[in-house]
């Protein structure tokens, strides 16, 4: 007898749709498409020939621990490195406080595992990262929102949600995902004070921080907390913090890591157990050793060169070929810029019509919990060429023009 698989599903498996949007964004994978849509670093500022030195060395002398099943926690040095950078950065970690996970989308999905149950409620940016929503929604998490600016998420409404107690705050504070936008250092100061007040725990993504190629570097959440308390297990406070090595060395190694109290990376351990046992050795190995010879330092550098020419590339071909009434964010640093067009347009109709022109972009209303965000789009520009940047925004602006007439 033929199985009905989706007679058998689970129920938290209704929660996870697959969206008409992503139906869509399968095709801008086509190779002739310019594709804007992708969150993709650029692949020629990956360090192959340093990797390829490395892992070689790393196999010959230390193959067999390489190759070894290891601790869910994760390589040992790996983590003091982590827990030192932290701790120069302002906050009190040790080896305790740091669990090493798949990419920190794992780092996302253990937190959903651990801390939401059906029904919590969540807050989070309008925008925000469509990955922690497809994390969570199996868990059952719900949202409130609150917008954001230019000077990221908006703060004037944050006491009213905070009384109501959600489970946690979810934010990106460097060059969002997808605004591009990052949170000033008031509001970072605020949004500490607030929530210690209240008790309320934030988890700070930080994908982003070392991609800054112009303005100041702010301080993360996590290094401006104020610990109530201290003992020999480091940090303790309400911030739990995610770092990873996608965009400063490699995505496809999956290396992220979560930084929190103690208590909660223990709880946390016992979910990755269930999940993967642990991150692969060999590629914690090579991210230690690449970290240890001074070659991500020396790397990122390069990268924020890189980006920072495609992302002027796109700022002045959007000036060039959108309509007047569209706007922009200007992203200090990241791989995302965010276009609002005029209110009675709708981007999702805009991609049908894009992707016949071959260029693609990611409709706004992905990003949006609570709805919403309908006549916006991101566009990504850390994977394109500056000349495939003008290229695809010429086709996209020329895209909005005809849509803007046909409206008229
Ligand atoms: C804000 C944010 N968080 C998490 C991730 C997941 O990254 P990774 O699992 O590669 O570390 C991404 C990837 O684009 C991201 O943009």
């Amino acid at each position: 007898m033929q199985i009905r698989w989706d007679q058998q599903y689970a129920q938290r498996t209704s929660r996870m749709s697959s969206s008409a949007i992503r139906e869509l964004l399968k095709l801008t994978e086509l190779p002739d498409v310019i594709s804007f849509a992708g969150g993709l670093p650029a692949p020629e500022v990956f360090p192959v020939e340093k990797i390829s030195a490395i892992s070689q060395r790393l196999l010959q002398e230390a193959g067999p621990q390489a190759l070894q099943y290891s601790a869910t926690e994760g390589y040992r040095p790996l983590r003091e490195l982590l827990a030192q950078a932290a701790s120069q950065d302002g906050a009190p970690v040790t080896v305790d406080n740091v669990l090493i996970t798949s990419g920190s989308q794992q780092g996302l999905d253990l937190l959903g595992k651990v801390l939401v149950d059906e029904g919590d409620t969540l807050l989070a940016e309008s925008p925000t990262y469509m990955g922690a929503l497809q994390a969570w929604a199996p868990y059952g998490a719900s949202y409130v929102t609150l917008p954001s600016d230019d000077d990221g998420l908006v703060l004037d409404d944050l006491e009213a949600v905070l009384q109501k107690r959600p489970k946690f705050i979810y934010i990106l504070p460097n060059f969002q995902n997808p605004s591009g936008r990052t949170l000033s250092l008031a509001r970072r100061q605020y949004l500490i004070e607030a929530t210690t007040r209240y008790g309320i725990p934030i988890v700070e993504d930080d994908a982003y921080a070392r991609l800054r190629f112009e303005g100041d570097q702010l301080p993360s959440l996590i290094s401006l907390v104020v610990q109530q308390s201290s003992d020999d297990t480091g940090y303790t406070g309400h911030v739990i913090h995610l770092g990873t090595f996608s965009k400063i060395l490699s995505p496809g190694i999956r290396l992220g890591w979560i930084i929190a109290p103690a208590q909660l990376i223990s709880k946390l351990v016992q979910a990755k157990q269930g999940t993967d046992l642990h991150t692969p050795t060999l590629t914690q190995m090579l991210a230690y050793e690449m970290v240890r010879a001074g070659h991500v330092e020396e790397h990122i550098p390069l990268i924020r060169n890189v980006y920072r020419t495609r992302r002027d590339a796109m700022l002045a071909a959007l000036s060039e070929h959108f309509p007047a009434d569209v706007t922009w964010t200007h992203p200090q640093g990241g791989m995302f810029l965010w276009a609002t067009l005029p209110e009675e347009m709708d981007s999702s109709k805009i991609l049908e019509e894009a992707v016949q022109e071959k260029v693609a972009f990611v409709p706004g209303v992905a990003f949006h919990p609570c709805g919403g965000g309908e006549n916006t789009m991101r566009l990504n520009f850390s994977n394109a060429s500056p000349e495939k940047i003008h290229e695809g925004i010429t086709r996209l602006g020329q895209v909005l023009s005809r849509q803007k007439s046909a409206a008229r």
